[in-house]
């Protein structure tokens, strides 16, 4: 699959519910109203579609919520997945299948994960000051993310820790979280927070460029730029004190739009063809109606033809937010 701008279409992202079991401030509101369980696509739906987009290309699937792993069932999804991992690169086959989550549930499933065919995973994680994490998602028990953490990586997951940077927030504990994935093993990704769906505060007074935490690190790490990709869009640093990588995710002050490679489906069945973008494909009508796999196929290559050159959001615009609709919708 490639868009108008020539990017092949490789990594698709799925949020499998709206839900989740916290309510990060800057991700949702306090007083969220989650989708009816009829307009959630089944499972089964849901498999049905991504195994179109592995027939089309896809080499690359995430699983993403809401938070994943509170979707009932969703071991069976990820099984199912974990079944069209394939040794040789061919369309047709995954090279990767993982998921991004908030960690509270991973203690119960982190070995049915690697025994699904999951190698890595990346949980967000702003701060380890468990006063701190509790104010931050409303309710949250770091230590109940913790032993996720610990379980998944006795299970032999990688893990990559997510945290997204906030002024007055978490910035002047990235030192530490840096120390502390180091120290475990984990590489740290950085986030810029975007302007995504109505919060109750205005985003612009949180918001902190990457460009100036990579300049705070360098004050006490040794942080050397790298090749390494994921396909994701993170810019990678090795940390020559820990051996572990810091990637920095800058949509706000380096766009990275022109490497896009992703497109983002709904657990309704919509696609979003940009994070930043309100346009999207509905899968679920021809779905529901009876679409035989070439007419999904090509329902989802006229999506593409309407993939955006890239997101419009920027900070000073914070408020409205860019698009209507909260991160949980699309998992990032
Ligand atoms: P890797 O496979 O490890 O590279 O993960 P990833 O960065 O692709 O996924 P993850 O779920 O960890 O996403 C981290 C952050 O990057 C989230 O906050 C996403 O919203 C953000 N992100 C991912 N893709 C895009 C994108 O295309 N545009 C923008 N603006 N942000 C993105
Ligand atoms: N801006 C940037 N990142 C966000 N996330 C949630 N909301 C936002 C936002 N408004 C992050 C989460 C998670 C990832 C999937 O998206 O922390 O790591
Ligand atoms: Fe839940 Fe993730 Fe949003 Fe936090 S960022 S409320 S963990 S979906």
């Amino acid at each position: 699959m490639i868009d108008p701008f020539g990017r092949m279409v490789s990594y698709l992202r799925v949020s499998v519910t709206d839900r989740c079991d916290l309510r990060c401030v800057y991700c949702m509101a306090e007083d969220m109203t989650f989708l009816p369980k009829r307009e959630v696509l089944t499972l089964e739906e849901l498999e049905r579609l991504c195994g179109a987009f592995i027939g089309l290309g896809v080499k690359k699937i995430r699983l993403t919520g809401g938070e994943p792993l509170v979707r009932r069932n969703v071991m069976s999804l990820i099984e199912g997945l974990g079944t069209r991992i394939g040794p040789t690169g061919r369309d047709g086959e995954l090279e990767e299948l993982t998921l991004t989550t908030n960690g509270t549930q991973l203690a119960k499933h982190a070995e049915g994960l690697v025994a699904a065919g999951v190698r890595r995973i990346n949980v967000s994680l702003d701060t380890l000051d468990p006063g701190k994490f509790h104010e931050a998602t409303r309710w949250g028990k770091l230590d109940q993310v913790v032993d996720g953490i610990m379980a998944a990586k006795a299970a032999g997951l990688a893990i990559k820790i997510n945290a997204v940077a906030m002024r007055g927030v978490n910035e002047h504990e990235i030192d530490r979280l840096l120390e502390w994935c180091g120290r475990h093993g984990f590489d740290l990704c950085l986030i810029e927070t975007m302007p995504m769906g109505e919060i109750e505060e205005d985003r612009t007074d949180r918001f902190l460029s990457l460009d100036v935490v990579r300049a705070r690190l360098k004050l006490n790490w040794t942080l050397n730029a790298t090749g390494y990709q994921t396909g994701g869009p993170a810019r990678y640093y090795d940390v020559a004190e820990t051996g572990t990588r810091v990637g920095f995710i800058t949509p706000m002050s380096h766009n990275f739009c022109e490497a896009c490679n992703r497109v983002r489906l709904t657990c309704t069945g919509t696609l979003y063809m940009c994070l930043g973008q309100d346009d999207a494909a509905d899968l679920r009508a021809p779905l529901r109606d009876g679409a035989s796999d070439e007419e999904l196929r090509q329902a989802i290559l006229e999506a593409i033809t309407r993939k955006p050159r890239g997101h419009d959001f920027v900070i000073e615009r914070a408020r409205p937010a860019a698009v209507s609709r909260h991160m949980s919708v699309t998992g990032g």
